[in-house]
């Protein structure tokens, strides 16, 4: 490993290969730092490396690209291994990776519901559990971002799972904040409102209608990530930031 990848500071987004995910990784590059990209797509992942280094290519050493299904524990733990094989450790996680279904509770089936569970909040819940003893051993400044949504603070119809999975995030984040707050660890949420990405793009296409038609860009929600890790003084520990178009 170089002196170089060794000392930068590390990021591991998850559901990174398009809409916020892939931008947040973007501007974490960038910004100096080393970044793993994932999403359950093999295809996806090459193509968004093979995208990084024509743009990027002083970067290549500083980019990986690990297909991994956020809700499969195994896919979990073999990236985390190879990503610390490769960059030595782990500063910030970024858990973004999700899915939705519009549908009403009447048409949604028990699969619709597990999937929403398993990639929104157990995907959480996996990634931090390994990731988290890589970050106490650290010793250095950490950070958790998980991203929720509008949908994890009110009740939308036809959004039953998403919301639930959503509001179990802010949840989930709170309780982790307290049990970290003494090891140099920050777990907060940031939850956008709507957002033009594939997801919406799906979603609208199913009925679903926008309150405030104005989408915000995954560009201005990499900003706000990009500013929630570099001035965490702003922020405390289990905070829900929430972020809306103005
Ligand atoms: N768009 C919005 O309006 C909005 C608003 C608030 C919050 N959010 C939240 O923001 C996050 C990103 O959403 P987005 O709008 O950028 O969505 P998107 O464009 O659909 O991107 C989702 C990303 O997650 C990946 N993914 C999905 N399921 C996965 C799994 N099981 N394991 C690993 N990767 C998986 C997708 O790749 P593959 O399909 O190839 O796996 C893709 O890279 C989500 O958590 C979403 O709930 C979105």
């Amino acid at each position: 490993m170089s002196l170089k990848k060794q000392t930068q500071r590390t990021a591991l987004i998850t559901g990174s290969t398009r809409g916020i995910g892939k931008e947040t990784a973007l501007l974490l590059l960038q910004k100096e730092l080393n970044v793993i990209i994932s999403s359950r797509s093999q295809q996806s992942v090459d193509n968004v490396i093979q995208e990084i280094h024509d743009k990027f290519p002083s970067k290549k050493e500083n980019i990986l690209g690990i297909k991994c299904d956020v809700s499969q524990q195994s896919d979990v733990k073999s990236l985390l291994d190879i990503s610390i094989k490769t960059f030595g450790k782990i500063d910030i996680l970024v858990n973004n990776a999700g899915i939705v279904y519009f549908k009403s509770i009447m048409d949604t089936t028990e699969e619709e519901w597990d999937n929403t569970i398993d990639t929104n909040l157990k995907g959480i819940f996996l990634f931090t559990k390994e990731v988290l003893p890589y970050m106490l051993e650290n010793k250095s400044d950490s950070i958790i971002i998980n991203v929720s949504s509008g949908a994890g603070k009110s009740g939308f119809p036809n959004l039953s799972a998403y919301c639930a999975s959503k509001f179990g995030v802010i949840g989930f984040t709170e309780s982790i904040a307290n049990e970290v707050a003494d090891n140099n660890v920050k777990v907060m949420t940031i939850c956008p409102g709507g957002v033009d990405t594939k997801m919406i793009e799906d979603i609208v296409n199913n009925g679903f209608t926008l309150s405030n038609g104005k989408l915000m860009k995954p560009e201005q929600v990499a900003n706000k990530i990009y500013d929630m890790i570099s001035n965490q003084k702003d922020y405390y520990n289990g905070q829900s930031v929430e972020f809306y178009n103005k």
